[in-house]
């Protein structure tokens, strides 16, 4: 290692910040992150720096910099962006044994600043030593998605539990053993959820019954897996998949969603057309009791959200009868990702006060139960799932409770996906735009004046036109020097 990582204690220790420009501002706002006291010195300084000083939030002297201000100081940053004075503070700090760090000139610095993921109390440092800071920015990106933002939270729950553990467990194995379980178990989950209380009810029965042999408890995730790009998954979907055992999945996810998946879990396939079922309901609903009683970490993959014509509710309350810990990771549903991929805004200030998403999918085969009058007179957007079939049906009700037949109405079939086909029409030619088009699905009806606005689109035209972009990660500092 050409740079040694460690964490450095400055609680209220002095760090003095040469420099009064954006480059300052920079490494102030990160100090700032931690209980310093922090001197900045420069004849003058931006607003920003001033606005702290007016606040007392950090201590501004006007000047140049003198020797005389490192005195008391326990590092050092040379920010000015003045190659002479950055080297000559660094300069100064290294002869007075101080360490310093003169941004981006790694030459005169004694120390770098590491790309920082900060989940405080853990916090992580990443450095190439300068040799490739977009690769460390990147890989700060990717860590940052992997890491759930209630981990300092965690980290937290567990020192408050420290010395009661450590008390009623002699054995330092056995207390690694417990705090395996809680890391790898429902107490983890329960807190990262945000349920303390829960959490801090099961720890205290775990922590007063140390005798008993530990149980590895099997928990269900329902993982809402959006519509079909792989980038519309959302982070904690990603760490659920991470963490699978094993993933029971829908016909609806595809091949490039089950890449995210661990590696060594298993995968088991249950189907799900509208009737054609590769296991019934109540054959899913006992395979997800079956292998959480295993001890399984288990991710039910659904298309969408799990809670919107997903079925989740129902698996919910099953596991949640059989006593299984169980938590719903949403997902973007057809209707929100189609939208987007399609530039069809579902709502409109000129065109549409509301949205109702309804099931074109009566029981067997039958045409919906739907409220059509008042699904044909409100000013509101109308999205069909699994109305490819009864396309027709659905149009013919509408117009006949009084739908406007020129009112626009679009098809999206296989929504956010390279194949996406987005077809216009009105509500009148619904069936005929079916056929046209040759939609099988899965795919989705909108219907109401927005629709007007889709963007028609063909396989591979889709992709490139329509895409939504990709989800960034959450900013934090980074501050990589060299
Ligand atoms: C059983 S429902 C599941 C809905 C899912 N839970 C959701 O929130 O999107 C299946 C229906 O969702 C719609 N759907 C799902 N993914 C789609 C996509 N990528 N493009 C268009 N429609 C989609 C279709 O109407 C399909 O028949």
């Amino acid at each position: 290692m050409d740079y040694f990582p460690i964490f450095v204690d400055l609680r209220e220790r002095r760090v003095l910040v040469v420099g009064g420009g954006e480059t300052a501002v920079r490494k102030i706002r990160l100090l700032r992150k931690a209980p310093v006291v922090i001197r900045v010195v420069a004849p003058t300084v931006n607003d920003e720096i001033a606005a702290l000083g007016d606040t007392g939030a950090i201590e501004w002297r006007a000047g140049r910099f003198s020797v005389a201000d490192l005195s008391g100081a326990a590092l050092v940053f040379a920010a000015t962006d003045i190659e002479a004075v950055d080297s000559a503070v660094a300069q100064a700090a290294t002869a007075a044994g101080i360490p310093v760090n003169a941004v981006d000139r790694p030459a005169v610095s004694t120390f770098v600043v590491p790309a920082i993921v900060d989940r405080s109390p853990i916090v992580l440092g990443i450095s190439s030593g300068g040799a490739a800071p977009v690769l460390v920015r990147r890989l700060r990106e990717q860590i940052e998605s992997l890491l759930p933002t209630g981990l300092g939270r965690l980290a937290r729950f567990a020192e408050s539990f420290r010395g009661a553990v450590k008390a009623n467990i002699a054995d330092p194995t056995a207390r690694r053993h417990l705090w395996e379980r809680v890391f790898g178990g429902p107490i983890a989950d329960a807190v990262l959820a945000g349920n303390e209380t829960l959490a801090r009810e099961r720890m205290m029965s775990l922590v007063n019954r140390p005798a008993e042999r530990p149980r590895v408890e099997g928990r269900v995730f329902i993982v809402g897996a959006g519509p079909g790009d792989p980038d519309l998954l959302t982070f904690k979907a990603m760490r659920a998949m991470q963490a699978a055992d094993v993933v029971v999945y829908d016909r609806l996810i595809g091949a490039d969603i089950l890449d995210y998946v661990r590696r060594d879990a298993e995968r088991i396939y249950v189907g799900k057309a509208a009737s054609n079922h590769a296991l019934s309901q109540d054959d899913i609903n006992a395979l997800l009791v079956e292998q959480a009683r295993a001890g399984r970490t288990v991710v039910r993959l659904k298309g969408g959200d799990p809670f919107i014509f997903g079925r989740g509710g129902e698996e919910m309350t099953h596991l949640q009868r059989a006593g299984i810990a169980v938590e719903i990771v949403p997902g973007i549903t057809a209707a929100a990702g189609c939208a987007a991929a399609a530039g069809l805004p579902l709502t409109h200030r000129d065109f549409a006060a509301g949205v109702t998403f309804v099931t074109g999918h009566g029981k067997g085969d039958s045409e919906p139960d739907l409220d059509w009058a008042s699904l044909a007179t409100s000013r509101q957007t109308i999205v069909v799932y699994m109305g490819v079939a009864t396309a027709g049906t659905i149009g013919a009700r509408l117009i006949a409770h009084g739908l406007d037949p020129a009112t626009p109405a679009a098809i999206i079939e296989n929504g956010t996906r390279p194949d996406q086909i987005v077809a216009r029409g009105t509500v009148a030619t619904l069936a005929a735009t079916v056929v046209r088009r040759g939609i099988t699905g899965p795919a989705l009806l909108v219907i109401g004046a927005v629709a007007a606005l889709a963007v028609e689109s063909t396989p591979g035209a889709a992709q490139d036109a329509n895409r939504t972009p990709k989800p960034t990660a959450r900013a934090h500092p980074v501050a990589v020097v060299g």
